[in-house]
C-alpha cells in the first residue's frame, strides 16, 4: 500500500493519452488488492483512466478495457484480478446484489468503480479519484486515499 500512497495528489492532464499515462503509473504502483472509486461527470475520463490503471496493473491489451456501462461489471486479469464496475445505470439495490458487488469488494482483487457516489456503503479503505473537466482537453485529477481503520 505504501507505494500507492505516494501517488496521492492533484494532477492536470492535457489529453486522454496523458490521463492513460497517469493511470498507468498509478496502476503500476499498486501492490495490494484495493478498491478504486472514480468520481466525475459524464465523459470526463473515468473509463480512460481505468484503461491506464489496467495497463499499469499488467493487463496486456488496453482494448480489452471498455466501459461496463451496460453489463455493469467487466473482469480483467493482470497482476491481480481486476473488476471494472460502472454504477451509472444502477437503479436498484437488487442490481447491486445481482452483480455481487459485496462479494467482489471482499475478494482479493482490484475493484475499479465508476460513479462511486452510487455506492451505498464505502469500502473500509479505498483510493478515491475525482476527475473534473477544466475545459478543452484539460482534466483535473485528484487522488486521495481513505482508510476508515487508520
Ligand atoms: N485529459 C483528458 N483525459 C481523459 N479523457 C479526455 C481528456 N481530454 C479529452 N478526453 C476525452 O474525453 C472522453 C472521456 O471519455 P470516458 O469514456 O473516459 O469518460 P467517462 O468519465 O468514463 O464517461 P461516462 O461517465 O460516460 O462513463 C474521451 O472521449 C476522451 O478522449
Ligand atoms: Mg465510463
Amino acid at each position: 500500500m505504501m507505494k500507492t500512497k505516494t501517488l496521492v495528489g492533484e494532477f492536470v492532464t492535457g489529453s486522454a493519452r496523458e490521463t492513460i499515462r497517469l493511470g498507468r503509473k498509478l496502476g503500476a504502483a499498486i501492490d495490494t488488492p484495493l478498491a478504486i472509486l472514480l468520481y466525475g461527470d459524464l465523459g470526463t475520463g473515468k473509463t480512460t483512466l481505468s484503461k491506464g490503471l489496467a495497463l499499469g496493473l499488467g493487463v496486456k491489451n488496453a482494448n480489452d478495457v471498455n466501459s461496463p456501462t451496460f453489463v455493469l461489471v467487466n473482469e480483467y486479469r493482470g497482476r491481480f484480478k481486476i473488476y471494472h464496475v460502472d454504477l451509472y445505470r444502477l437503479d436498484t439495490l437488487s442490481d447491486l446484489e445481482s452483480i455481487g458487488l459485496d462479494e467482489i469488494l471482499q475478494s482479493q482483487a482490484i475493484v475499479i468503480i465508476e460513479w462511486g457516489e452510487k455506492l451505498a456503503r464505502l469500502p473500509e479503505s479505498a483510493l478515491r479519484i475525482r476527475i473534473s473537466d477544466l475545459g478543452d482537453d484539460k482534466r483535473k485529477i485528484e487522488i486521495k486515499y481513505c482508510n476508515s481503520i487508520g
